[in-house]
């Protein structure tokens, strides 16, 4: 016999809104019955999570416990029966003869559960973590005229797996995900954030992007709401969505893509739209019931937050002559955040958006004769070098709003341009989704990089608190911040949101990771007055650091000074919930950033891996490291490590590069997206769920991108191994390293994969682990206005065509169950 097999749409409110006490219980039974079968019927043989007992099976049910005298009514609680953390358990109870006025589902043995309908017949339940086998009951009982009877039955609950089918290689326009799931489009590039703000027309025509969606929707995180509409980090049916828009797709966002975006002159317009659609929104979304969700055009929360959003700076840096500009006399202010990458979730309800990729928007170049040699040793570092920025948008005018980013020093001083604009940027911002009016506030004392994420540590009452960041270039270093302040919980729940990031992001140090061979590792203060001098580099003499603001505008410059271990782009962090473990996605290298006689032992391989007649050499496929802290203790200088994963094209690499053995329903190619589920479900508890996201290009050959879900285990869970390297021309070296277990079908899996040409970025789950909300990138980036090359979203629902646009979707298992169990 089947379990009770629950269909999208089953809700345990519809079941269990009306009180049973005062009711006929057999015209409730057989209310239930009939709705039951309806549900039955709508399933046919779709998978189900298993589940304790069936209405059906009460039936028959021939043991009867508890009864009172005479047996003038008797009870099932149904049989028992068995299954795994995650799924969703209905209880079923019926009466097997009387009539009572009341029933009651309690549980009487075993981990508690939250019960929901509890009072009816049936009662449902998620089921909870578990490290082994392990047996939960529950009794139900019917009074009534002064009689009860009572039976009880044995839900036995199994740990966590990855409970579902993997999905293929595929090359489809769409969001594909296991059976049993369904996929649910949510907030678009261009939708509308404000009442009277039209819907997208997605031709181009569309303007006022600082009430509409952004482009390239990255990272995201979703922050809960009460039904009285106060933060509740447990609500798992309305919340707001906090989601970094990072970059453009031009062609699709201009009528017949953008005009002179090469070197300009650019038009006002098509500039003020581009800028506007970077930046951070703040949306509220909403369940309607049964996991049916949707998003509030018009909701008091909503908010974006572009390049010309009001900011303060706060930390060391503040103050500072680095950050002076015409605009920003005491360089204390600013304007905006840009290239938002990945992100963090502060304990104390807020988000930290991290700024990546934000050299390439300036204008600076040809003016090194007005530059002192200090200044050009942190430009070069850095990559401020473009001819007109990205988008040239410093072309479309002399209003600031454009003129800003042309960072040239063409001024008498500092004070009379933007040559300090650069140093605006690159760093960790922390916004509060709570209060729409609150300027958002960023945290130099995290330092200045290609900031990807801003991961916090794993929390302990009294103990630092402790940020684990990537800096996303080729050969860039980990970081993390450690706060002065020591972890205080009852600073999780304060009003002041931004108050609480004062006191644990404003002071602190930051440190940077040497990885040693053998498994060990050291965090390096960039502490000002320890940082030795970065020695002369190329054209560059020696940088005597001046202050500690300059150790952390110029953090690349310190952090090489120190001999920090460069590494394969180091992407998002994510944080083991159970075990404090930090994992670090290492996207890949090329092979001039990784050569056959320059790897070591945190980034071992140069392979090549073929894509059709072209060579891919260097490591192409990336990996993601993990450490352990000395002592489990945030503020340690010490750590140890291995390689957690390997990406490899399980089809063609051989056992020096498939070193974690993958296969086809688990290999992957640059591992970028990191998080793991959250810890108040089952999916994040005991054995945490690691959801891993790629941004590829390597693999594309064999597959769209995609989203795995992995089962890991902990640092040093393999062994060392020597591996040996080939390059091109078959020349070999020879590189010992530390290698987690191999992966097996069931401790990575693939998840999903995205439509044509995107990039996965950006996941969260409600509270409950019951909904995945998921970004999908840039779909058809390399198509063009009048020839897309996908049309996603709107082919998720079988419409091929109109311009794609970069789109948030909504996951939930069918059965009602977590997600990815
Ligand atoms: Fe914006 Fe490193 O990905
Ligand atoms: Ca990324
Ligand atoms: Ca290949």
């Amino acid at each position: 016999m089947n379990g009770n097999d629950l269909t999208r749409g089953y809700s345990d409110g519809d079941v269990d809104t009306n009180p049973t006490r005062n009711r006929d219980l057999g015209t409730i039974v057989t209310e239930r019955y009939s709705r039951r079968q309806t549900l039955l019927g709508g399933l046919g043989a779709s998978t189900a999570a298993f589940l304790g007992t069936t209405l059906l099976a009460a039936c028959d049910s021939d043991v009867f416990g508890g009864s009172d005298s005479g047996g003038a009514f008797t009870v099932s609680a149904g049989n028992s029966g068995t299954t795994t953390a995650g799924n969703l358990v209905m209880l079923s109870g019926t009466q097997v003869a009387g009539a009572a006025s009341a029933v009651q589902w309690t549980q009487v043995g075993g981990p508690a559960v939250e019960l929901t309908g509890a009072d009816g017949n049936v009662a449902t339940f998620i089921a909870p973590a578990v490290a082994g086998s392990t047996p939960l009951e529950f009794r139900f009982e019917a009074a009534g005229g002064g009689q009860s009877s009572a039976q009880n039955t044995v839900v036995t609950v199994q740990p966590a797996r990855l409970g579902f089918q993997a999905v293929a290689h595929n090359f489809d326009d769409v969001v594909t995900v296991p059976a049993g799931y369904t996929v649910t489009v949510m907030t678009c590039l261009g939708d509308p954030l404000a009442a009277n703000v039209p819907a997208y027309a997605n031709d181009g025509t569309d303007t006022n992007f600082g009430e509409r969606i952004g482009d390239h929707g990255d990272a995201l995180s979703w922050y809960g709401l009460s039904a009285a509409g106060t933060r509740d980090d447990d609500s798992s049916n309305r919340g707001l969505l906090v989601q970094n828009f990072e970059n453009l797709n031009v062609d699709y966002l201009h009528p017949n893509g953008p005009t002179n975006v090469g070197s300009g002159p650019r038009p006002a317009a098509e500039a003020i739209k581009e800028i506007e659609a970077h930046g951070v929104g703040v949306i509220e979304y909403r369940d309607t019931g049964n996991r049916t969700w949707g998003w509030e055009q018009d909701s008091p929360f909503n908010r974006r937050i572009t390049p010309n959003t009001p900011m303060v700076f706060h930390g060391p840096v503040r103050g500072s002559e680095f950050l002076r500009t015409v605009a920003s006399t005491d360089s204390t202010t600013g304007r905006g955040t840009i290239n938002n990458c990945a992100n963090g979730y502060a304990p104390w309800g807020t988000n930290l958006t991290c700024e990546e990729n934000w050299a390439g928007y300036f204008r600076r170049s040809g003016d090194d004769a007005a530059r002192t040699p200090r200044e050009l040793a942190g430009l070069r570092r850095y990559g401020v070098s473009s001819a007109n920025g990205n988008y040239a948008w410093s072309s479309a005018g002399s209003d600031p709003v454009f003129r800003r980013w042309d960072a040239r020093a063409t001024g008498a001083s500092a004070l009379a341009d933007y040559r300090n604009e650069p140093n605006q940027f690159g760093w960790v911002v922390e916004i509060d989704p709570y209060d729409p009016n609150s300027t958002p506030r960023k945290r130099t004392a995290l330092g200045r990089m290609g900031h990807e994420g801003a991961w916090v540590g794993k929390l302990a009452s009294g103990q630092k608190l402790a940020v684990y960041m990537g800096d996303d270039s080729r050969r860039e270093y980990f970081y993390k911040f450690v706060s002065a302040a020591s972890w205080n919980p009852s600073d999780a729940q304060a009003p002041d949101r931004l108050a609480v990031g004062d006191k644990y992001l404003d002071a602190g140090t930051l440190y940077v990771a040497r990885f040693n061979p053998d498994g060990s590792g050291a965090w390096l203060p960039l502490v000002h007055g320890q940082v030795p001098n970065r020695p002369a580099a190329g054209s560059d003499p020696e940088y005597v650091f001046s202050s500690q603001a300059d150790v952390l505008v110029n953090t690349r410059l310190a952090a090489d000074a120190f001999g920090a271990t460069p590494m394969d782009r180091p992407e998002w962090t994510a944080v083991n919930p159970e075990t404090g473990e930090i994992y670090l996605t290492l996207t890949n290298n090329n092979a001039g950033g990784r050569p056959l006689d320059g790897t070591d032992a945190a980034n071992p391989r140069h392979y090549n891996d073929p894509k059709g007649a072209s060579n891919q050499l260097g490591n192409p496929n990336g990996h993601i490291v993990r450490i352990r802290e000395a002592g489990d203790n945030p503020a340690a200088t010490e750590f140890v490590w291995d390689v957690y994963l390997f990406g490899a094209d399980s089809a063609e690499a051989g056992d020096d590069v498939n070193l974690s053995g993958l296969e086809a329903s688990n290999d992957f190619s640059s591992p970028d997206g990191l998080w793991f589920s959250r810890s108040q479900n089952p999916a994040g508890q005991i054995r945490p769920l690691l959801w891993l996201q790629t941004d590829d290009g390597a693999l594309t050959d064999r597959t769209n991108n995609q989203m795995l879900a992995a089962l890991p285990g902990s640092v040093g869970d393999g062994g060392s191994r020597t591996i040996t390297n080939v390059g091109a021309g078959g020349a070999t070296a020879r590189q010992a390293t530390l290698v987690g277990a191999a992966a097996t079908t069931a401790t990575l899996k693939r998840f999903l994969t995205g439509p044509k040409e995107c990039e996965i970025t950006g996941v969260d789950s409600t509270p409950d682990g019951r909904t995945l909300f998921v970004g999908i990138q840039h779909p058809g980036e390399r198509g063009s206005a009048n020839s897309p090359t996908s049309n996603w979203p709107q082919s998720q629902s079988g419409n091929v065509s109109g311009r794609p646009r970069s789109a948030v979707v909504a996951i939930t298992r069918d059965d009602g169950g977590v997600v990815g169990l």
